[in-house]
């Protein structure tokens, strides 16, 4: 939706001349999966190596967006949509500022994560599944969630009792019962090297 009577200004410091003075391209990492799959961990990882070769880096997940932001937001469909929603537009500001995104969301619906690609410039959206089957999730169960959306006492809870949708084409793949820590975060730093978004580590 448009807002009417706003006039969009245009910069001066465009997003160009940010990525120069920063030394990279700015994108966002959007990691899609189950709860418990490993996506905020992941991010972390890559984001403390990112910082450390001085990459202006931010990481949002569902956990600390959903404390502010998306405060008022619960777990109905409708409300994990427009969850999804205000974190694509964020994003993409963030993307305009010059950072590397990195986004955790279960982001469970293609089709959101569709639109939030869309809102981009092509190449700018990577999404990464961080896949994990859910019997590992489930006995990870960090949180207690799981064990409580079988009690029945969390409703809708992705995977047991709501959907997850995994990615058809996601421009990478993690498997975080399978690779360790260490690899997972090799392969998406990678991902950036090849892409010429970071200059080689
Ligand atoms: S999303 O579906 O809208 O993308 P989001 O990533 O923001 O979800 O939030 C997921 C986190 O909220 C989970 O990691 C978990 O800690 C918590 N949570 C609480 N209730 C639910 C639920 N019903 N389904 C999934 N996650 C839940």
């Amino acid at each position: 939706m448009n807002s009417t009577n706003t006039v969009w200004h245009h910069a001066t410091v465009t997003r160009e001349r940010r990525n120069q003075q920063n030394g990279h391209k700015s994108v966002v990492l959007w990691f899609t999966g189950l709860s418990g799959s490993g996506k905020s961990t992941v991010c972390h990882v890559v984001e403390e190596r990112l910082h450390q070769q001085g990459c202006s880096t931010f990481v949002m997940d569902g956990d600390n967006v959903r404390h502010g932001l998306c405060g008022d937001l619960d777990f109905s469909d409708e409300d994990r949509k427009e969850n999804i929603r205000r974190i694509g537009e964020l994003s993409k500001l963030f993307i305009e500022a010059g950072t590397i995104v990195l986004a955790a969301f279960i982001s469970p619906y293609r089709n959101e994560r569709k639109k939030v690609r869309g809102l981009m410039p092509h190449g700018d959206f990577i999404e990464i599944h961080v896949d994990c089957p859910i019997e590992v999730c489930e006995s990870r169960d960090i949180k207690g969630l799981y064990k409580r959306a079988r009690a029945g006492e969390v409703k809708e809870f992705t995977g047991i009792s709501s959907p997850y949708e995994p990615p058809e084409k996601p421009e990478l793949t993690v498997n975080t019962d399978r690779q360790t820590l260490e690899e997972s975060v090799e392969s998406v730093t990678q991902l950036l090297i090849v892409r010429n978004i970071i200059q080689p580590i």
